[in-house]
């Protein structure tokens, strides 16, 4: 029965893409971004808890939130993902915590705040700090893609729009933002052979990382308003400001060219007229570009600081005599069930 049950797993790994999440590529490029701003003690945090191999690095630990293995562990890590805000797109754009966040906590902010606290709990368990770092890699990543932060058509995935020539297939406009416009970016294609340890879409992220990193520090992309709130002591403050920002991206361009025909009444409507342009994948392509770079370059730029401060609180933590569980990590996989 097990190795039936993993077999099973290991199908729906390889055939179906979830679409809750910046895609891999974004995931995957936040993760080296942030790799790169790393400081010496930000790199050991890193070795200590996610234990990098050739076949897991720091942008697979991006996307283990994504994991199959992992949504199955962890069902209730789900909307872990994002923030519904109900608002009232494109008029008027805002988060309010208290409504917008589920009762019982459960969003993006919510869980920002929660690994942040996770990390460097002494009471924990070494797996567990592990799976908090890892799903903070995902999070600060999640918390800059717009519809990530809006209830409309269910982030977008009820509203489907054409995305190339006529005839092609549709897509969910939440698809659109959190992979095509990407994958078109930075020239990916789907690979003709098998590729199980993912060589081609690391390859494609650690280049455009590398991209990115050039322009922040040449001053050209995002690092002055990336660094307004870097401050893992007001968690709560700092994912409600990029929440918030992120959510304004959805008046001023994600929904910008449409009306609002009320509340959605269940999970699965969209009361929504598109006036935006018939194919997405021209004009408004190019319009979005700008926005994804900038929003990927802060989310890669503030992970490194966020992973930096919380290394620095653990030495602190460790000089004052504090010790944490020296546990093993398990192997680390994809499939991490
Ligand atoms: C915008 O929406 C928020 C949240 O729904 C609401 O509190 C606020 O009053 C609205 N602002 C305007 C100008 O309508
Ligand atoms: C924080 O995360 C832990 C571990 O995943 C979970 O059990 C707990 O319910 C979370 N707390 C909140 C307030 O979300």
């Amino acid at each position: 029965m097990r190795a039936f049950f993993v077999h099973t797993a290991l199908l729906v790994l390889s055939f179906s893409v979830e679409s809750f999440a910046w895609g891999e590529h974004g995931h995957r490029t936040v993760g080296y971004l942030a790799r790169l701003y790393f400081t010496p003690n930000g790199e050991a945090l890193f070795n200590e808890l996610l234990a990098p191999t050739a076949m897991f690095d720091i942008s697979d630990g991006a996307v283990w939130a994504d994991d199959h293995g992992v949504q199955i562990r962890m069902p209730f890590s789900k909307p872990w993902h994002y923030i519904d805000a109900k608002d009232d797109p494109p008029d008027n754009c805002t988060i309010v915590y208290s409504t917008d966040c589920d009762p019982d906590k459960h969003c993006v902010i919510a869980a920002i705040v929660n690994m942040t606290s996770r990390v460097n709990n002494q009471a924990l368990l070494k797996q567990e700090q592990s799976n908090a770092f890892k799903f903070l890699l995902h999070f600060l990543g999640d918390v800059t893609q717009p519809l990530h932060t809006e209830e409309k058509c269910k982030g977008g995935n009820n509203l489907m729009v054409q995305w190339g020539p006529l005839n092609s297939p549709r897509e969910k406009l939440h698809q659109v933002w959190d992979s095509l416009i990407i994958q078109k970016l930075i020239g990916y294609k789907r690979p003709t052979s098998p590729d199980p340890n993912n060589v081609y879409d690391k390859s494609l992220a650690r280049t455009w990382a590398a991209e990115l990193k050039t322009r922040i520090d040449a001053g050209l992309l995002a690092a002055p308003t990336a660094l307004e709130c870097i401050n893992i002591n007001t968690p709560e403050k700092c994912a409600l400001k990029w929440a918030g920002e992120a959510n304004k991206l959805i008046c001023s361009y994600v929904l910008k060219d449409g009306k609002n025909l009320g509340r959605d009444r269940n999970n699965d409507d969209c009361r929504w007229e598109w006036h935006g342009p018939e194919d997405v994948s021209k004009e408004y392509y190019q319009g979005a570009v700008p926005i994804v770079e900038a929003q990927i370059a802060k989310a890669g730029y503030r992970l490194g600081a966020w992973v930096n401060a919380l290394a620095e609180q653990r030495s602190v933590m460790r000089r004052n005599g504090i010790t944490f569980d020296e546990g093993s990590l398990r192997v680390q996989g994809r499939l991490d069930l």
